[in-house]
């Protein structure tokens, strides 16, 4: 139908007759003439109707916002004074000859063109307009490029896209299972995959040496911005290569992803630390470092005051006691500071002490604090040394368990970064290394796996039995501006490991069997070492296009409670349905179902 794009029009065809195909995206009717700016996916062009052609003229004035046309017209150069610098098309514009009217649409529930807010449900409901807004075609743009550029850097580098199936059984990812019933099998279900983990491993025993797969995984969890019930994974293993080489070779692809498409060099080799330095001086395994705001242990300083607030969690060996200098911070108010108590308080802090720097050179009576009382004024010297303050900052502290100091000084350090706009510009990617195997879960009162249970550890079979809580794994995630993109590890290639891991993690040999029979069966058949990671795509896509949320980036999301309010999913089903598959509902819907 057509011959070119709107939205790629310019000097070079000038006095070419064209036949374009879009959307009405405005109309003007300047008495005399009439001026519609045609929308495709390529971007916008103006179209003018002059009463020299009645007949188009006559379709143009019944031509409404959202229309789809079929315009035939010469490229002519727009006059002096009505060239417009703002959009790629602005010198040219399309003196029109012939239009037709392929479909007329109703007034959209919110304007297309410009990007007033609508709130999210509606923009849902119709995604297929919401999806028509240049920016949002930009996003689907530059998604589309980022996945290119991706599987471009791993077709080169030698690896294999192989698909693993969605029906299948529960990968253990730290998420709920969604479960899909099975009418061939009565009582059975199938689980959709958190991830491919387990067939990814299995594809390296077969002997496919390096696999990617651009995946969707499905985890029932609790929504935020930056989690959807569905996702999509890059999703790479490789064998024979250890942790050194995985990295290497996958910041290398992240690399030039940032180089093409948004002409930035990031650092090479990334820097690297371990998990271990992250929880100490950010108090998160995933640090922004363009915040430059760092915790302080001051616990040594605080084993023997009388204030029990410090000195308890300072005794205690699971305690924390931690500062947070702000620079320039005197100016917060009392009312800014209760706040930021508020703010704490979300993360279980149980208050927020602090100290603030009038003049570091007036020894005590410089300082402002409500906890000065407390503390000997060597004590107070020692905090000031460690802390470098100098007139005018202020000191935060945090004294409890190390989850909690870490949770709510790290949230902090954010927030502070955030409102006084610290937050240094350009991207600071990051590797966490060395985690640890094992977190002790108290509830459970056993130890669970820190990444998945199928990741080795970095010391001898021996070694983690003897003191599974010092042992660490031989994982990896990719940080990148305070954001968990991606996670890997090297994975255990021997069945004697696998089957200790599973006893570690109070898993029975039964259990085991039941659950991962498959996986402990083919690591006996010759499992090569191997390892590698997944990028959480919608992430990285987001982080790219400056969007606020996952949602923005992916073109059906679901809403914050895993709904979709334009199909209307999920949905009650047929008694018919529930009866072939063996179901009876445990509390019925009360309408009833509607047939589908
Ligand atoms: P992990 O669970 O860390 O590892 O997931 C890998 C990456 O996927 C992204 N991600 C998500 N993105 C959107 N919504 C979600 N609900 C969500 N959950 C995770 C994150 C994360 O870094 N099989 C392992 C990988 C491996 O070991 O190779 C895995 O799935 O960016
Ligand atoms: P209090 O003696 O409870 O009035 O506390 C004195 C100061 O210590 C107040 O500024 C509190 O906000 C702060 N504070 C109390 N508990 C903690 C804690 N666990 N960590 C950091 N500061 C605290």
């Amino acid at each position: 139908m057509r011959s070119h794009y709107c939205g790629q029009l310019n000097d070079a065809h000038l006095g070419q007759t064209v036949t374009l195909c879009g959307w009405v995206h405005r109309r003007r009717d300047h008495g005399g003439v009439i001026f519609i700016d045609l929308r495709d996916r390529e971007g916008i062009v103006q179209i003018v109707f002059d009463p020299d052609r009645p007949e188009a003229f006559g379709i143009a004035e019944t031509a409404r916002s959202e229309y789809v046309l079929a315009v035939e017209g010469v490229v002519r150069s727009r006059p002096d004074g009505t060239i417009n610098t703002t959009l790629p098309t602005g010198t040219v514009e399309v003196l029109a000859k012939r239009l037709e009217i392929l479909n007329k649409a109703e007034t959209p529930p919110f304007p297309v063109e410009s990007e007033t807010e609508v709130n999210e449900e509606t923009r849902l409901r119709y995604r297929y307009i919401d999806l028509r807004r240049p920016l949002m075609q930009q996003r689907m743009r530059m998604r589309r490029d980022i996945v290119r550029i991706l599987r471009n850097f791993l077709d080169h580098h030698g690896f294999y896209e192989i698909e693993t199936p969605f029906l299948t059984k529960a990968t253990p990812e730290g998420a709920r299972d969604y479960l899909v019933p099975s009418r061939t099998h009565p009582n059975s279900f199938f689980a959709l995959p958190q991830s491919p983990q387990l067939y990814k491993q299995l594809l390296m025993v077969a002997g496919m040496d390096r696999y990617y797969q651009v995946v969707r995984c499905f985890r029932d969890e609790d929504l935020r911005a930056d989690r959807q019930p569905e996702f999509t994974q890059l999703d790479i293993e490789t064998s024979f290569m250890d942790e050194e080489q995985i990295t290497l070779l996958l910041e290398g692809m992240i690399r030039e992803l940032f180089r093409d498409v948004l002409g930035f060099e990031m650092p090479d080799p990334f820097p690297r630390m371990t998990y271990r330095e992250a929880m100490a001086r950010f108090g998160s395994d995933k640090p922004d470092l363009r915040i430059p705001l760092e915790l302080v242990d001051i616990g040594d300083l605080m084993q023997s005051v009388e204030f029990k607030v410090f000195a308890g969690p300072a005794q205690d060996p699971k305690g924390r006691v931690a500062a947070l200098r702000l620079p320039g911070g005197v100016d917060l108010s009392r009312k800014e500071i209760d706040d930021l108590t508020q703010f704490v308080g979300i993360y279980g802090a149980k208050g927020l002490a602090y100290i603030k720097v009038n003049d570091r050179h007036s020894g005590m009576s410089g300082l402002q604090s409500p906890i000065l009382k407390f503390l000997p004024e060597s004590v107070v010297c020692d905090i000031l040394d460690r802390t470098e303050a100098a007139t005018g900052d202020v000191i935060f502290f945090g004294a409890d368990k190390a989850s909690v100091v870490n949770e709510a000084l790290g949230a902090l350090r954010v927030k502070l970064g955030q409102d006084r706009g610290l937050v240094e510009p350009g991207w600071r990617p990051l590797w966490v290394t060395d985690f640890p195997m094992f977190e002790w879960d108290e509830k459970a009162g056993r130890w669970s796996a820190l990444h998945h249970p199928f990741t080795a550890p970095k010391c001898s079979l021996e070694e983690l039995e003897a003191d599974p809580g010092r042992a660490l794994s031989r994982a990896y995630d990719m940080v990148l501006n305070g954001m968990e993109i991606g996670g890997g590890s090297v994975r255990i290639h021997r069945m004697e490991m696998q089957n200790t891991v599973f006893r570690l993690l109070g898993i029975g040999a039964e259990e085991a069997n039941e659950k991962f029979g498959f996986l402990l069966q083919a690591l006996r058949y010759g499992a090569p070492p191997h390892g590698g990671l997944a990028f959480g795509l919608d992430r990285l896509v987001m982080l790219m296009t400056g969007a606020s949320s996952i949602r923005e980036v992916m073109a059906f999301p679901k809403t914050q409670s895993a709904w979709c309010p334009m199909i209307d999913a999920p949905a009650v089903v047929t008694d018919a349905q529930l009866r072939e598959l063996g179901i009876r509902l445990r509390k019925p819907p009360e309408a009833p179902a509607t047939p589908t």
